[in-house]
């Protein structure tokens, strides 16, 4: 690209940053997504993976950006500068995003890189593009207890302005529950159910080979859970570099990495003064945003959203 095609490159890719909304959410096959997703749903669903590549899937807010930056710190053994070659979403695409053009789409990031790669999706288990089971790709799913997910997701939806407007918080805690609320745009969160996205994988996770993780067992004992990806990975990296992968994935280091902190995301979409990307970082920040009476409220819906699995979330550490 000639300098003067750089420059009208990035000005077009500014005024497509500028043009972004709250973009309303469509059904895919039942699961309410982002209307961009929803009109490439075709071009998705055919991704064709190679069987090298590494799939990381999460409800959002579950800690993935976290769990990226472990894998490619595992996959450059620890070499911090590598990782900084640039920003999450670059290297570890977003397989369904898509964004106004010129901005490019996971798909589109993809198809510029070479196996293996890891390929970022929030996508529920019956819509990952069936290729990536075909070609037994390996898959780490992370999850999160509920009620620190949605504290996440809320703050995240303040901010995020592709995402819906989340409306008032008492109003949130009953869309996540897919609960009806008057005064919200919609009923339900982009993405569609935790419930069901956390037990589809559950369900799973044994015939597909997936590695089923919870971010709070990655924060009561980061360096066990970086070892068990790194096992998964079949990869072997010294005790040193492993102590190293953890130190720069805690949550202060990454939250001051402009390449880990999402910081690239300009304004217009990513509004961090009003919550920043890397917000706390903790286990049990819900106790902090729940009344006694909201608390009682979503446990009892959960009992019953939940009866048929025995996930072992913890809401304390
Ligand atoms: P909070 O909003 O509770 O702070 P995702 O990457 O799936 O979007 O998840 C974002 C959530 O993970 C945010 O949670 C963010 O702060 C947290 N997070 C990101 N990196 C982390 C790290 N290294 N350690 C702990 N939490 C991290």
């Amino acid at each position: 690209m000639s300098e003067e095609e750089k420059l009208s490159y990035s000005e077009a890719i500014k005024k497509a940053y500028a043009s972004v909304y709250r973009f309303p959410l469509i059904p895919v096959r039942g699961i309410p997504i982002m209307n961009l997703i929803a009109k490439n749903w075709d071009s998705i669903w055919a991704f064709r993976p190679e069987p090298s590549d590494l799939l990381i899937a999460t409800y959002p807010k579950a800690g993935t950006t976290w769990t990226q930056e472990i894998v490619d710190l595992l996959l450059h053994n620890g070499d911090a500068e590598a990782c900084k070659r640039a920003p999450t979403p670059i290297r570890s695409p977003f397989l369904e995003i898509f964004s106004p053009p010129p901005i490019p789409s996971g798909l589109d990031l993809l198809k510029e890189m070479d196996p293996p790669r890891i390929i970022k999706t929030h996508l529920p288990f019956q819509l990952v593009p069936p290729g990536f089971w075909e070609n037994k790709c390996k898959a780490i799913y992370v999850a999160r207890n509920a009620k620190d997910n949605l504290v996440s997701y809320f703050h995240f939806d303040c901010m995020n302005m592709t995402q819906p407007d989340p409306g008032p918080w008492e109003g949130y805690i009953l869309k996540f529950m897919r609960g009806e609320y008057p005064c919200s745009p919609g009923p339900e969160v982009a993405w569609g159910s935790w419930y069901d996205h956390v037990k589809g994988y559950w369900m799973e996770r044994e015939k597909k080979n997936i590695l089923y993780l919870f971010y709070e067992d990655m924060k009561e004992n980061p360096r066990r859970e970086v070892e068990r990806i790194m096992r998964y990975l079949d990869l072997s990296v010294s005790d040193e570099v492993i102590s190293r992968i953890v130190e720069l994935t805690s949550f202060k280091n990454m939250k001051e990495n402009p390449m880990a902190n999402y910081s690239c995301i300009p304004a217009p979409v990513f509004d961090h003064s009003i919550s920043p990307f890397m917000r706390k970082g903790e286990v049990g920040d819900w106790r902090n945003h729940f009344t006694p009476e909201q608390s009682k409220m979503f446990d009892e819906d959960y009992e019953k959203q939940m009866k048929e699995v025995n996930i072992p979330f913890r809401t304390l550490i």
